[in-house]
């Protein structure tokens, strides 16, 4: 997937050119995994960019921080408006947008509360994350041999940089066996999730998803798939799901921001029901696809026009750290 880099970056409050926003090779975070993080995209529709659940992904961002004790020296308002900011001066159709808040260089005790917080929004434009027939076609996975952490080791529900080594372990190992994606089962052996994506089967008449007990990242995309199925008539089910269920599923699909909507036509060369994508799969997808592509009506107020929205004052948007 061609990665293309786009021309200014936010960083600290103003943006800057995408080669001057560097951190130094001290910083906490490329240490310690110190950094929490967002993936949002926006999508390109008929009343320009649209940056999809762009609250949710702010409030999650946040709620991540709170977590891992790392409050940020920005309001919410102003980090709200540094995302459409940073799409507008992009000139970005379309986008992925990453905002990252990560420890600074300060020093290398564990305890990180004491050194800096930088801020950064990138958005660039971005494909098809698990290539380009994959919404159609689906794809072929495996499940790892990787868990995903035990609840009480680190917190699932947060988006903390850290915490993706499990998800390159599950990643790699999919690679090295000929998978697109691999499947990590939690610390009980139930399915959990994908390492970026969340998972749906179908199966029976109905669609199960694990729920957040099962050390899953609370997805947004599986937020809105969970609506969508729901106002389409079907039966959603949150609960731990065997191992097993998946090879018998009528249909299985990952959500994610990067993977959207994807069918998963075989899992550890299984076929999946009927080995492409199903019409369960099919018609969330349609739905889906015709909400953020502003082609349907946005009944649940997922979109936020970038070109609509007026930035409120920075002075008045700056806010001290809080003190530790
Ligand atoms: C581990 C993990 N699970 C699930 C997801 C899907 O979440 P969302 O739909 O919010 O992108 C992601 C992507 O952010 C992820 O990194």
């Amino acid at each position: 997937m061609a990665f293309l880099k786009s021309h200014s970056i936010w960083m600290n409050g103003k943006l800057v050119p995408w080669d001057d926003a560097t951190v130094h090779v001290g910083a906490h975070a490329l240490h310690y995994g110190s950094s929490v993080f967002e993936g949002i995209r926006a999508y390109s529709t008929p009343r320009g960019p649209a940056i999809f659940c762009l609250d949710p992904h702010v409030d999650r961002w946040l709620g991540s921080c709170k977590m891992y004790k790392m409050p940020l020296p920005f309001s919410r308002a102003h980090l709200r408006d540094a995302i459409v900011e940073v799409v507008r001066a992009n000139d970005l159709a379309s986008c992925y947008i990453r905002p990252i808040a990560l420890r600074g260089f300060g020093g290398f005790a564990l305890d990180p509360r004491k050194y800096p917080v930088d801020v950064a929004i990138l958005a660039f434009e971005w494909g098809k994350y698990l290539g380009p027939e994959a919404l159609e076609q689906g794809v072929d996975v495996g499940v790892s041999s990787w868990r995903r952490m035990a609840p009480d080791t680190f917190p699932a529900m947060g988006k903390i940089g850290g915490q993706y080594i499990n998800s390159q372990f599950v990643a790699m190992e999919a690679n090295d066996h000929g998978y697109v994606e691999g499947i990590a089962l939690d610390v009980n052996g139930y399915v959990s999730e994908g390492s970026g994506e969340n998972i749906f089967v179908v199966f029976d008449g109905a669609i199960y998803t694990p729920p957040l007990g099962s050390s899953i990242l609370r997805g947004i995309t599986r937020m809105a798939v969970i609506n969508l199925a729901r106002e389409l008539g079907f039966t959603l089910i949150e609960q731990n799901l065997p191992r097993e269920m998946l090879y018998v599923a009528d249909e299985v699909f990952f959500t994610g921001t990067a993977a959207e909507v994807t069918p998963i036509r075989s899992i550890d060369r299984v076929t999946i029901g009927a080995g492409k994508c199903g019409v369960v799969t099919k018609q969330i997808q349609e739905q889906f696809f015709a909400l953020v592509e502003g082609r349907a009506e946005d009944r649940y107020g997922w979109l936020t026009y970038v070109n609509d929205v007026t930035l409120a004052s920075r002075a008045e948007m700056r806010i001290a750290v809080p003190a530790e």
